[in-house]
């Protein structure tokens, strides 16, 4: 079985450099088909991940030949198009289940049993809670979010929520997860991680 794994793993490098003689765009496909060759279903984390939408595409040909900004402009327009906005209008839940989802970075791994819910894990990239000291610097801190901007007025209620539904709406190739777009996080926990950063008694604001 490992042999096995590993020889398909090799067969797809050897294609790979076939396929950079053949240009550009084919040594991507051939690395997809190696990766895709040296991959199994385990648990939470299917195979089916691989398959790329045209923005994932183009942003990971991105890191080799940057993009043109109309290209840009069009992940953005696309992503913004697609951001469903809370079924019921509410845009706040809970902000103390909101710092459950922020904490929790399990979820959508191999070592998730089938069904496991996903986290947020947004302290693993953002400060939030100044009483929590563990936390990443990938993106911007959050502390204050809501203070610093004014409270949830309609606008930043609108702008927050599309941000982490698809962070691409803003930024093509933003390295933020597409909580929504992806199916990640269900509305009501971006109901309450929006909570978390918005409502005036959520720790992020004191
Ligand atoms: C892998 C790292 C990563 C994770 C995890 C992550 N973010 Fe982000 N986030 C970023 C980066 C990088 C930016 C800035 C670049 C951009 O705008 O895409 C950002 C930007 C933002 C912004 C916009 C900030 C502003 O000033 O307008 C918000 C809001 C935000 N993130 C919320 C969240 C929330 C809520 C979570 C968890 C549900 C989360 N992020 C998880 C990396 C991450």
């Amino acid at each position: 079985m490992q042999s096995k794994l590993i020889t398909a793993a090799l067969l797809g490098v050897l294609a790979s450099g076939a396929a950079l003689a053949a240009g550009p765009a084919a040594k991507d496909s051939a690395d997809l088909a190696a990766f895709k060759a040296s991959f199994r279903d385990k648990n939470e984390a299917t195979v089916d991940r691989l398959e790329q939408t045209e923005a994932q595409r183009l942003c990971s040909q991105d890191a080799q030949r940057p993009l043109k900004p109309a290209q840009r402009k069009q992940i953005e327009q696309q992503a913004t198009a697609a951001v469903r906005y809370p079924a019921d209008g509410n845009y706040l839940g809970d902000w103390k289940e909101g710092e459950k989802v922020a904490q929790n970075g399990r979820g959508l791994q191999s070592s998730d049993p089938k069904g496991t819910a996903a986290g947020g894990n947004c302290y693993a990239c953002h400060q939030m809670d100044k009483k929590e000291i563990a936390f990443g610097n990938i993106g911007p801190s959050l502390q204050q979010y809501g203070k610093l901007r004014g409270g949830p007025t309609p606008e930043i209620l609108k702008y927050t929520w599309a941000k982490i539904y698809n962070s691409h709406a803003f930024q093509a190739c933003s390295v933020m997860p597409r909580f929504g777009a992806a199916g990640i996080l269900t509305e009501k926990q971006m109901q309450d991680v929006m909570a978390l950063l918005l409502a005036p008694e959520s720790p992020v604001n004191q």
